[in-house]
């Protein structure tokens, strides 16, 4: 079964066995059936690069409904299956005037795999809005809540990629959003030149939004048109005190402040100064718009990719002794 329209990538990868499930009966009967096997669970596939055929049986997670749970006159808790594309619910949330999400249009992926990564753009990450999931055990296929906490989201991290690692399969999220008083956020600086641009001053939800559609179209590639996992690379977080003697060497290195102790640098002005930006390897490159994006041209492989990511690796440690960690998950 060819996995290329599951992947953003649109790698040509093959699974021995493929089978889509629609509620959390299948999953579970899937799963007993197939309990000695070795199984391979897919969301919307928006962030992995696959290097090669994947010799288990491929389950995708296809749980559809959205809902509102929970209100009172400031605040709406909203649940979404797994399965439903992630800028979709964005979208429906904003067209009822709730507020939280509206940073996060347009983020390729399904809303089940969104807590795995801890999603994020423009100021606003997944975690500010969200109350819990509810999760699969794939083992004994039982049904567990976790809340916020327990899910220990850090940047573009969370449970699910570390302690819990393909230990559950999450069914379901429930978000808070504003019902009035929204928390508009337009620090980013993108965001705001955007809007002034068009000269809007006091934004609407969905002026924000338009903004953030509008910012991601001008640099991001559209995974339907040029295959594409988002950022391939995680902004590098550095002790201050070392990034202070990398800094005097590199004077007009980018970087911002996110504790006492720590700075962020973007590694997308890395990978521009190592004069990788808009390159080409064959049928794998770097976005001209934006570096920190990995492009597959058509008929790139997941191993051409993972090379390329390797190179554009090394270059920036020798060059500035930094190194990049994948926020793709590499299969
Ligand atoms: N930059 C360059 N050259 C480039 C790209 C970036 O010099 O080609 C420098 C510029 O100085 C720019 C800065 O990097 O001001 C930041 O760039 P940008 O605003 O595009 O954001 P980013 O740090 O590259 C992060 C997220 C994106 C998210 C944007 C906006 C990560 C790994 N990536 O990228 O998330 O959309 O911020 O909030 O944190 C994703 O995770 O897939 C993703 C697209």
């Amino acid at each position: 079964f060819s996995l290329k329209n599951y992947n953003t990538f649109g790698i040509e990868a093959k699974a021995k066995q493929f089978v889509a499930v629609h509620s959390i009966a299948e999953l579970t009967t899937i799963l007993v059936q197939n309990k000695s096997d070795s199984k391979f669970i897919l969301g919307g596939g928006s962030n992995m690069l696959l290097t090669k055929d994947i010799e288990a049986l491929v389950i995708h997670i296809d749980l559809k409904g959205k809902k509102i749970v929970s209100e009172n006159e400031d605040y709406v808790w909203v649940e979404s299956q797994a399965g439903e594309n992630w800028h979709e619910f964005v979208l429906w949330t904003i067209d009822q005037n709730f507020g939280g999400l509206e940073n996060m249009s347009l983020i390729p992926g399904n809303v089940g795999t969104t807590p795995v990564q801890n999603i994020g753009a423009y100021g606003t990450e997944m975690k500010d809005t969200f109350v819990s999931c509810e999760a699969l055990t794939t083992i004994n296929q039982e049904l567990k809540i976790f809340t916020k906490e327990e899910c220990r989201f850090g940047y573009r991290e969370s449970i699910f990629k570390n302690e819990v690692k393909d230990q559950y399969i999450i069914t379901s999220v429930v978000f808070k959003l504003t019902k009035r008083n929204h928390n508009i956020n337009t620090s980013y600086g993108d965001i705001t030149n955007e809007l002034s641009k068009n000269n809007i001053t006091n934004p609407s939800l969905k002026e924000v939004s338009d903004a953030v559609i509008a910012i991601r179209q001008s640099k991001l590639p559209d995974p339907k048109e040029l295959g594409n996992s988002g950022s391939f690379f995680k902004n590098p977080i550095l002790l201050k005190s070392d990034f202070e003697k990398i800094h005097q060497q590199f004077p007009e290195m980018k970087y911002y402040d996110i504790s006492e102790t720590e700075v962020k640098v973007p590694a997308g002005w890395l990978i521009e100064q190592a004069g990788f930006k808009g390159k080409r390897f064959g049928d794998a490159g770097i976005h001209k718009n934006q570096a920190l994006v990995l492009v597959n041209y058509g008929k790139a492989t997941g191993l051409e990719i993972l090379n390329v990511s390797k190179n554009i690796q090394e270059t920036i440690f020798k060059t500035f002794g930094i190194y990049i960690e994948a926020e793709v998950n590499i299969i």
